[in-house]
């Protein structure tokens, strides 16, 4: 409920800032107490005196009302908020608050809050593939942070592509989404694989894929988040996670992850396997380096890795959820219904490398949930943590109701 919420609302120096009004407008009809705070260059795209007739409360831009002299604390509206939404929020922006550049009060808040953050950038398309925008994002949801995509469309320099800022009524929906989400998942204990297994050929070598771990550690992250105590168990990635409800659990092959399933999945009432499985191993790994001086290129034999997910679905009780992934580059549905059942799941998260913006690597992922009796829901591409949130959502909402 967005009711009774204290939000920060920043706004920053884009064209969008002029959607920022009827944001204001959705989040004070909705009941929730905004505070805008403006850099200083939004205030040439918007008038301050529209948002604070709006918010019913004076827009703060610098650290010093000049006429008073009174100091606006950002320590203060760090603490006093229940979350805060930077809309729009410009290239600029998003590097200072990747940085911590705190030359502004806008920046100087951020740095100061608890609550969550949501982040919906606006900016030219070329801006926003920028590398140095994208890595910044990164950062920037490594932190925790959420990033509302833009959307792709006519943008104001009249090119077409992504960085539209995310209509106002869709950035309420976010918000409206995770305050009324908020602790669904308490009691609930939910396994989550995630990231690429490793299998050694020798002790420098092994073969992999390229998975990043992203989406497990997002949906580990948002069932945490929805009060869950979650077990994820991660193949080898670069990524962190600090939440006192995750037991994050390292291991390094298909061989070792399947042990660790094996072990854990008998106490959850849900588990979601996002972890990309390597399915082969090498059938017979080296003790010592293979040389390449000495004699011929060497031959490996494969043998399979045990399928996890089925080996869980086979011993799933009466209660419990199990759901899968299919990443897929052809004939994407009909492998995705065959694994469903193949894998006794209840429903599984189809995604296609043929679609931008999904799979390996991205953050963003793009969709299509299918459940046994058949229906599928297609999502648009989003941000790895939105995809969990609707992931979720299903979870929650279909399966796990008591
Ligand atoms: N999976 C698993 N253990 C494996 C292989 C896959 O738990 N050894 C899980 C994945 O985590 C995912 C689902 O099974 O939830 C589908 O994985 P995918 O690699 O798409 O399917 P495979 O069964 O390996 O089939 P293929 O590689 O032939 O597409």
């Amino acid at each position: 409920m967005i009711a009774g919420k204290n939000i920060i609302l920043g706004i920053t120096g884009g064209i969008a800032a002029y959607k920022s009004a009827s944001l204001v407008r959705l989040l004070v009809k909705a009941g929730a107490q905004v505070q805008v705070i403006m850099t200083p260059n939004a205030r040439e795209f918007i008038a301050p005196l529209t948002l604070s007739t709006l918010s019913g409360k004076p827009v703060i831009t610098e650290f010093f009302t000049a006429n008073t002299g009174q100091w606006n604390s950002h320590v203060d509206l760090g603490l006093w908020a229940d979350a805060m939404v930077v809309a729009p929020a410009t290239a600029s922006t998003i590097a200072k608050m990747a940085h911590g550049v705190a030359d502004n009060m806008l920046v100087t808040t951020y740095l100061s809050a608890k609550a969550p953050v949501f982040v919906a950038p606006a900016m030219d398309l070329d801006m926003f593939k920028h590398p140095t925008t994208q890595h910044n994002l990164d950062l920037l949801r490594s932190y925790g942070n959420h990033i509302i995509e833009p959307a792709a469309g006519e943008l104001a320099s009249h090119l077409i592509g992504k960085g539209r800022m995310e209509e106002p009524e869709n950035i309420f929906k976010v918000l409206e989404g995770f305050f009324s989400d908020t602790l669904d998942l308490k009691g609930k204990k939910v396994l989550i694989t995630a990231g690429p297994t490793y299998e050694k050929i020798d002790p420098v070598r092994f073969i992999g894929n390229f998975s990043s771990g992203k989406q497990g550690f997002a949906l580990a992250q948002e069932c945490a988040d929805r009060g869950a105590e979650v077990t994820l168990i991660t193949g080898p990635v670069s990524l962190s996670i600090d939440n006192s409800h995750v037991n994050r659990v390292d291991v390094m092959s298909a061989d070792e992850m399947y042990d660790a399933v094996m072990e854990h999945f008998p106490l959850q009432d849900a588990g979601i396997m996002c972890a990309a499985v390597a399915d082969y191993k090498v059938e017979h790994q080296l003790n010592s380096k293979i040389k390449r001086e000495k004699g011929e290129a060497p031959v490996l034999t494969l043998v399979k890795n045990r399928d996890i997910a089925r080996a869980a679905g086979e011993k799933k009780r009466e209660g419990q959820v199990l759901v899968g992934f299919a990443l897929e580059t052809d004939n994407e549905d009909a492998h995705a219904h065959e694994k469903l059942l193949k894998k006794n799941l209840d429903f599984i998260v189809l995604n296609s490398l043929n679609d931008p913006g999904a799979g390996f690597q991205c953050a963003t992922n793009k969709v299509k949930i299918i459940e046994r009796d058949g229906s599928e829901t297609v999502y648009p591409c989003k941000d790895k943590r939105m995809v969990a949130k609707d992931i979720v959502d299903v979870l929650v909402n279909k399966y796990l109701k008591s």
